[in-house]
């Protein structure tokens, strides 16, 4: 997985000592509350060190679920991923085709344009690899992260049930150098 920067910001691998930022981001409701079918906060430390070791086990040359921090001074600022997506049938959901794009980032931290900054580069990064396509779903409800999508350039395609065993607002960019 390659860094990745932006005017302000630098997308890196996940590292042991983010584990205290990965637990305050996702014990938040906030946070979580628009991710997955039951939504749930992180509830012990233990289960951040796991979601790290998750986050780093990732090792793919397109793939890739980044640590997104301040160019200037390495602050950590929230998570952006580029992985097949699961597909709805029995649990576990086995990865489909599709590569989603997603992104978390610490509500300290929102309005500032970083979520779309960061998702930007990983798409250019994505096409530039030659993925054909890439989809991102959201929970209906979360408006804040369709406008992510569509400041991004991603094309609204309505409900779908496709994915995550889960009714979700569907988005799709197809990569302009192959369509
Ligand atoms: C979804 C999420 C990442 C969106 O974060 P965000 O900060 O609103 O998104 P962006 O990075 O696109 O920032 C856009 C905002 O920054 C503002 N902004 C400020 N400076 C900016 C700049 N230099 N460039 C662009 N936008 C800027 C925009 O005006 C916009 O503000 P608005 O929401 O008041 O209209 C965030 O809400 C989140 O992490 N939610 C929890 C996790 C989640 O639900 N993830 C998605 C699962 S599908």
């Amino acid at each position: 997985m390659e860094n990745i920067t932006t005017d302000r910001l630098l997308l890196r691998p996940w590292e042991d000592s983010d584990v205290d930022f990965v637990y305050d981001l996702y014990s938040r409701w906030v946070v979580q509350r628009f991710i997955g079918q039951e939504p749930r906060v992180m509830e012990s430390r233990s289960e951040a060190v796991e979601r790290v070791e998750r986050f780093k086990a990732i090792n793919h040359p397109i793939h890739g679920i980044w640590a997104v921090t301040g160019k200037d001074d390495g602050r950590l600022l929230g998570t952006l991923l580029l992985k097949p997506i699961p597909e709805s049938g029995e649990e576990p959901m086995v990865a489909s085709q599709d590569v989603e794009i997603g992104w978390h980032f610490h509500p300290d931290q929102w309005g500032n344009g970083y979520a779309s900054e960061a998702a930007n580069a990983v798409l250019e990064h994505a096409f530039l690899s030659g993925l054909p396509r890439v989809v991102a779903v959201t929970n209906p409800a979360n408006e804040s992260s369709q406008s992510v999508c569509r400041r991004i350039g991603m094309a609204e395609k309505g409900l779908t049930e496709k994915y995550y065993n889960s009714t979700c607002e569907l988005f799709v960019l197809e990569n302009p150098a192959t369509s």
